[in-house]
């Protein structure tokens, strides 16, 4: 199977846990589109969906399902995404789209996590995908300053603004022997806006794509 395969075959299985007749939240990425493209398949059964980023509200707009703003409803019973890196307690790594503040936002509203993935993003620790940190333009040099203090390599990612305006700094190099403590310690970084750490609030479902079948792992 090629990985666009798996990615596929745990997008369409996340569909179960589309709760019917209620908004869903949607994450970003070539994982979260094709299962934006099997959301089409039920738009009819949901009410709509809160994207976390603008090309996510364009594909699903594209397909016809309603679009709501997360300012507007009360509760989000699921949230669907990808992640870069997820470890065995289900802390993750992402932000390679540069798209993790507004998915953040959205997971911290959601009920349930459910995390989507094919089996070459689950390690042992987190820390060999490069850490996307979102940083207000002009802290940028500042914030990189501060990073490398961590011991990290922030490389700024050229050509890229993130749907907020801002600037992403992928960050090379950190061990990451405590996710929970460094999502903390970097979004203490004046000028950081998110970091891709989802540890404090990480996945609640993971649903991993294997070469003989989607396992489902529960957050402990
Ligand atoms: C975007 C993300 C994505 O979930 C992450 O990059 C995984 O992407 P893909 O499904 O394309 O491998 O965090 O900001």
């Amino acid at each position: 199977m090629t990985q666009d395969e798996l990615k596929q075959q745990v997008a369409l299985k996340a569909l179960e846990y589309v709760v019917e007749g209620a908004i869903i939240g949607v994450g970003t990425g070539s994982t979260a589109n094709f299962f934006i493209d099997g959301l089409a398949t039920m738009k009819d059964r949901i009410l709509g969906a809160v994207p976390s980023s603008e090309a996510s509200a364009r594909r699903l707009a594209g397909h016809g399902i309603k679009l709501f703003d997360l300012n507007d409803i009360q509760e989000l019973p699921v949230y669907v995404d990808g992640a870069d890196e997820i470890d065995a307690s289900l802390a993750m790594i992402k932000g390679g789209g540069g798209a993790q503040t507004r998915e953040k936002i959205v997971a911290a509203v959601a009920r349930q996590f459910v995390c989507i993935c094919d089996a070459s993003k689950k390690v042992a620790q987190l820390g060999r995908f490069p850490l996307p940190v979102e940083v207000i333009p002009m802290a940028r040099a500042q914030v990189a300053r501060e990073l490398a203090a961590l011991g990290g390599r922030p490389v700024l990612r050229e050509g890229f603004v993130t749907d907020n305006g801002n600037l992403i700094l992928d960050v090379h190099g950190l061990q990451i022997a405590d996710p929970v403590a460094l999502e903390t310690r970097i979004d203490g970084i004046v000028g950081v806006v998110t970091n891709g750490l989802f540890a404090k609030r990480g996945a609640d479902v993971l649903l991993l794509a294997t070469p003989t079948g989607v396992e489902t792992h529960q957050r402990a």
